[in-house]
């Protein structure tokens, strides 16, 4: 069975058609041709796929696309600024970090969500629930 998901990526409100069982990181690079984000795994394992869902990291192959409903997805086509990598992007080219660059993207998304994350309990640790949760809780 069919259903409509409506939810923002990277900025932009978009809208389709997907089957109940449609994993979001096939409709990214499906449906939307985002193809930055990967699949590298078939064990939820390895991350490649890794975007932003509400700022939170998420791996893109453990949810359905249809659970993203209303939700706003950051992708690694959103990271930049238009020609301006995002300081993250920067670190990993000065660095010669690449590999490959299939799982650059995930690894590039997750250490952008470390980063935030990092800085936001540095300056509300009080406050800020996701400082209490380990990393191996984190979607
Ligand atoms: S594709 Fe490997 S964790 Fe998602």
């Amino acid at each position: 069975m069919q259903k409509t998901v409506s939810l923002t990526v990277n900025g932009k409100p978009v809208s389709a058609t997907v089957e109940g069982r449609t994993l979001l990181v096939q409709l990214l690079r499906e449906q939307l041709g985002l193809t930055g984000t990967h699949v590298g795994c078939d064990t939820s394992q390895c991350g490649a796929c890794v975007v932003h869902v509400d700022g939170e990291a998420v791996k893109a192959c453990t949810l359905l696309a249809l659970q993203a409903e209303g939700r706003s997805v950051l992708t690694i086509e959103g990271v930049a600024t238009g020609d301006t990598l995002h300081p993250m992007q920067e670190a990993f080219r000065n660095n010669h970090a690449l590999q490959c660059g299939f799982c650059t993207p995930g690894m590039v998304t997750s250490a952008r969500f470390a980063s935030i994350s990092r800085a936001t309990c540095a300056a509300a640790p009080a406050i800020t629930t996701s400082c209490w949760r380990s990393p191996r809780g984190r979607r």
